[in-house]
């Protein structure tokens, strides 16, 4: 019923590295020329954690944005825009604040994990508890369908879809829908709609989700429908309430792990990263002295690349040639860890030459990173008040 959309969000709060861009961005841009897709700067999700020192979420903000530009987001397929410059995203987080069992929130992983990990600081606090809940405002407020996240996500795109279920049950009750929804199926013409109930009756009945998607698509194509009508009838097929807010799909990132220098996550933290916009020299060194397979103590030790973090770069940025020779040599002491290691740097350097190309205009002129946020801002928060006006409808919020 609503169209395919795709959010996705970053938390400002560093300078992106090699890790995010084949963990997430490569994502990102490859989407972006599938589906309308929104990408925004979570500066309300790093204030969560950063709450005591927001001066580098500023800096971090901009930072990243130069950062997507010059991996190749694409200003003019993509809307890119600052959580907080749509305020509907705290509007709506607030309205589903009210009836979100707080069960809910303290069950999702990360919360005890990260209040564990960062220990070092006071997380046990509100506005982190609804870390999630905000997230589920921020794609909800889209209606979107897709959202790329990594497998760390997975069990916040699950509470999501449980929200706007919730949503919908508690807030999707209209007076006389059966009614109304009986009158809509009639509208579809005789031949829809004995269709229609037929697999309405089938998903209900027999739980067919192939019915359930076959009259979606059916309705998908019924050009005559209003939109309060096709809502209904989307609604009706799964139950009698009208549909205010979609369940989103995790769609999770595939892209091949970058791991850090040393073979642990690529982190700025732990000082094992290549920058996004790392200078060339800078990634010659870093990579010349990127540990190997520590049995390789000699140029003429055989080692095995299943111990050497080196490999794992090869696995990205090598093909099939390259990474063969690269186990004969290594494991036969035919070729030395400098000489294995120069494809890796070539091949980074290579992907970084048009990041550092299309970076150049924008740090000449940040002016132009400020319109096209500036842009975006409007485009999201036009998609973003169209929700709301339904859901605080829905809510008994409309007064006039
Ligand atoms: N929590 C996400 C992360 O840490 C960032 C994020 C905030 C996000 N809002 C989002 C991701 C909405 C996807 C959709 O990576
Ligand atoms: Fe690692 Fe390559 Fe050296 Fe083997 S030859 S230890 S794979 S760097």
């Amino acid at each position: 019923m609503y169209p395919d959309r795709v959010v996705s969000g970053m938390r400002p709060t560093g300078a992106m590295h090699l890790g995010h861009y084949h963990g997430a961005l490569k994502n990102w841009i490859k989407m972006q020329s599938e589906l309308p897709c929104l990408f925004f700067v979570a500066d309300w999700h790093a204030l969560t954690t950063h709450y005591d020192d927001p001066s580098v979420i500023e800096r971090s903000t901009w930072e990243m944005l130069v950062d997507w530009l010059a991996a190749g987001v694409d200003p003019s397929q993509a809307t890119l825009f600052i959580q907080s410059r749509v305020p509907e995203h705290a509007e709506l987080h607030l309205l589903l604040s009210m009836a979100t069992p707080l069960g809910w929130l303290e069950r999702v992983p990360t919360y005890k994990d990260q209040i564990e990990n960062l220990s070092s600081k006071d997380l046990a606090t509100y506005g982190f508890l609804g870390y999630p809940l905000l997230q589920a405002a921020d794609v909800l407020i889209y209606r979107a369908s897709q959202v790329p996240v990594g497998d760390d996500q997975v069990p916040h795109i699950e509470m999501m879809r449980e929200i706007a279920r919730r949503f919908n049950h508690l807030y999707g009750k209209e007076k006389g829908f059966e009614e109304k929804a009986q009158e809509a199926v009639k509208k579809l013409g005789s031949k829809r709609a004995k269709l229609y109930n037929e697999l309405r009756t089938e998903y209900q009945q027999d739980g067919k989700d192939e019915a359930l998607e076959q009259a979606k698509a059916m309705l998908d194509d019924a050009q005559s429908l209003s939109m309060g009508d096709r809502e209904r009838l989307f609604g009706y097929l799964e139950g009698s309430r009208k549909l205010i807010l979609v369940e989103p799909q995790a769609r999770l990132t595939v892209a091949s792990r970058l791991p850090g220098l040393d073979g642990r996550k690529m982190s700025k933290s732990y000082g094992n990263a290549i920058a996004l916009r790392e200078d060339k020299s800078s990634v010659e060194k870093k990579i010349r002295t990127m540990p190997t397979d520590p049995a390789r103590v000699r140029r003429t030790d055989a080692g095995d690349p299943a111990r050497c973090p080196v490999w794992q770069f090869h696995q990205v940025y090598s093909n099939n040639e390259t990474q063969e020779w690269v186990v004969k040599g290594c494991k036969s002491a035919g070729i030395g860890c400098i000489e294995c290691k120069q494809p890796v740097i070539d091949a980074i350097v290579k992907e970084q030459e048009p990041m550092h190309e299309r970076a150049q205009q924008y740090l000449d002129d940040p002016s132009l990173v400020r319109a096209i946020v500036a842009d975006g801002n409007d485009a999201a928060r036009k998609l973003a008040l169209e929700t709301m006006r339904d859901v605080r409808e829905a809510m008994g919020l409309a007064y006039t």
